[in-house]
């Protein structure tokens, strides 16, 4: 019996005491699976960093070039974002009096989240009546200009909420129930807004929106009268019955080159239910993109909302983008999901600078200060500086590795991060048309969990049999660029 327990136990007890310890080492292969339509870019929304910081130009470096920026307290580089996509949220408030009445604001909305709005009342709609002020938002203006002029070439005119004067209790921030807060009577009014900046952005100051986007979050039911920003519910209903007449007042103006996008609602879930209520043939007729924000974070119907879209031919932006973790992984984990599942052709961050946890840079708004860049905004440099506008997204069988290639210049990218303990990760080629041959280096830069690596460039690795491989430890992010790849 003895000698039978050390032969046969003794190596179980073995294994038992190792597997646990070992840790399979993943391959992940890039696949010639695309999702759908050229990727369109990464953006950011303005308001309300830009409401407050639009003057600067070191930020709009930071943000919308890919030059290095030598910035901050502790005077650390920063590899520029490179977005070329900016969203600008029309105003609600002015300090106006229409019919005797001035805007009801909510106590908790701070100034810097009060966007002042071009239409002072509703007398004339007319651009260059006495009824408009172009004067207004001029640090939001500054920004998206200083963008423009760096390159961003993707617009999109979003609203939070109605001028206050359309709205039934003239409060910016919502209802007193958190239900409809624009009338019908108003819908109008509303479109003829919307469209006249778009129309005036062309005329006067060389942007060119791309889309127009009157809700957001119009099914949420937290925008309430005593809300600490702007916002409006709509009930999917009242989404369907304004869509209609924002387009006519778009084709009065003649903005042939603008879409209507929809409706940006918080998570997947609602979107997939405004989407449906809002109906095919109003999506087919005045609706060009769908438009969702990634609040639901690791759950929610990704996919299903991709093939409502993709069902009546039409793309998915996530327009808006935002969490708390200021290490960047809650964010990479949800952005890989979304180019796996959702696919869309463009993401869109909320706050390029905001409080603890949200910015990209630390900053407060109220107090006009800012501090440092967050590990977030390195892990988020890996993708914008990688997967540029016109690249192709292809799939990958591991959730944890996202892939694009550039046709034109044959150059693949791959992002990759291991949240598991130290393992290698091999990158398996073999499905491409066109493969490097044994020896060709694969460029490649780095971000570790402990900060001692941002964006860094990590040693050239090299193509071995149809594959390239290096070693994670947990918490790394890298990217890899490899030329004469083909799908
Ligand atoms: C910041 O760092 C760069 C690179 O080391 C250096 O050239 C520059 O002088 C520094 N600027 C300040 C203000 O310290
Ligand atoms: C202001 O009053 C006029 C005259 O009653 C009315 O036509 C107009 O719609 C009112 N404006 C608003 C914004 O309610
Ligand atoms: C991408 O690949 C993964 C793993 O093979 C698969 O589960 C997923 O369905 C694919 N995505 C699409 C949209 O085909
Ligand atoms: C990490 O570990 C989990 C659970 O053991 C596993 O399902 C997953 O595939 C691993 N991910 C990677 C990137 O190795
Ligand atoms: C990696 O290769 C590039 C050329 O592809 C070269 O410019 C760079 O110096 C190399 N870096 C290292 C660390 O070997």
């Amino acid at each position: 019996m003895a000698a039978i327990f050390s032969r046969v136990v003794a190596p179980v007890a073995f294994l038992w005491l190792i597997l646990p310890l070992a840790h399979a080492d993943q391959t992940t292969k890039i696949t010639t699976d695309q999702n759908p339509g050229a990727w369109e870019g990464w953006g950011v929304s303005l308001a309300w960093w830009a409401n407050v910081f639009g003057e600067r130009d070191d930020l709009a470096d930071i943000f919308f070039t890919k030059k290095s920026t030598y910035w901050g307290p502790g005077n650390e580089t920063l590899p520029g974002l490179g977005l070329n996509i900016v969203r600008y949220n029309a105003g609600a408030c002015s300090s106006s009096t229409v019919n005797g009445s001035t805007i009801s604001l909510s106590s908790q909305i701070p100034v810097s989240k009060q966007i002042a709005g071009y239409w002072l009342d509703g007398v004339n709609a007319h651009p260059q009546s006495s009824s408009w002020d172009w004067t207004v938002d001029a640090n939001q203006r500054s920004m998206m200009l200083k963008a423009k002029s760096r390159g961003t070439n993707i617009f999109e005119l979003f609203s939070n909420s109605p001028m206050w004067w359309q709205l039934n209790n003239h409060n910016p921030s919502g209802s007193a129930s958190g239900g409809d807060n624009l009338p019908p009577s108003q819908y109008q009014n509303h479109a003829i807004y919307l469209s006249t900046i778009a129309k005036y952005a062309h005329d006067h100051w060389g942007v060119t929106f791309n889309s127009i986007e009157p809700f957001n979050e119009p099914a949420a039911s937290w925008w309430k009268s005593t809300g600490t920003q702007e916002g409006c519910h709509f009930d999917a209903s009242s989404q369907k019955a304004l869509i209609p007449i924002l387009h006519r007042e778009m084709q009065i103006r003649g903005l042939a080159k603008t879409i209507i996008s929809a409706s940006d609602e918080n998570s997947f879930s609602a979107a997939l239910s405004s989407w449906n209520t809002i109906t095919e043939e109003v999506e087919k007729t005045y609706v060009g993109r769908m438009n969702v924000h990634g609040y639901q974070g690791s759950s929610g119907p990704r996919y299903a909302l991709q093939q409502a879209a993709r069902n009546i031919g039409q793309g998915v932006w996530d327009s808006e983008y935002g969490d708390n973790d200021a290490s960047g992984d809650t964010l990479l984990q949800n952005l890989m999901r979304d180019i796996q599942f959702l696919q869309p052709t463009a993401w869109v961050h909320w706050q390029a600078i905001d409080g603890p946890g949200w910015g990209l840079i630390l900053g407060n708004l109220a107090s006009k200060s800012l501090t440092s860049a967050t590990h977030k905004y390195f892990e988020l440099a890996h993708l914008t500086r990688h997967i540029l506008p016109g690249m192709q997204i292809v799939n990958t069988t591991s959730t944890n590795v996202v892939s694009a290639v550039d046709e034109k210049t044959k150059t693949l990218a791959v992002i990759a991060a291991n949240w598991n303990t130290t393992q290698t990760l091999t990158f398996d080629l073999s499905a491409l048309s066109q493969i490097p041959a044994d020896g060709t280096r694969v460029r490649s830069w780095i971000t570790n969990r402990a900060g001692d690596k941002l964006y860094a460039r990590a040693d050239n690795i090299t193509i071995t049999e149809k594959s390239f491989s290096t070693v994670f430890e947990t918490g790394t992010v890298m990217t890899f660029e490899v030329d004469g790849v083909t799908i």
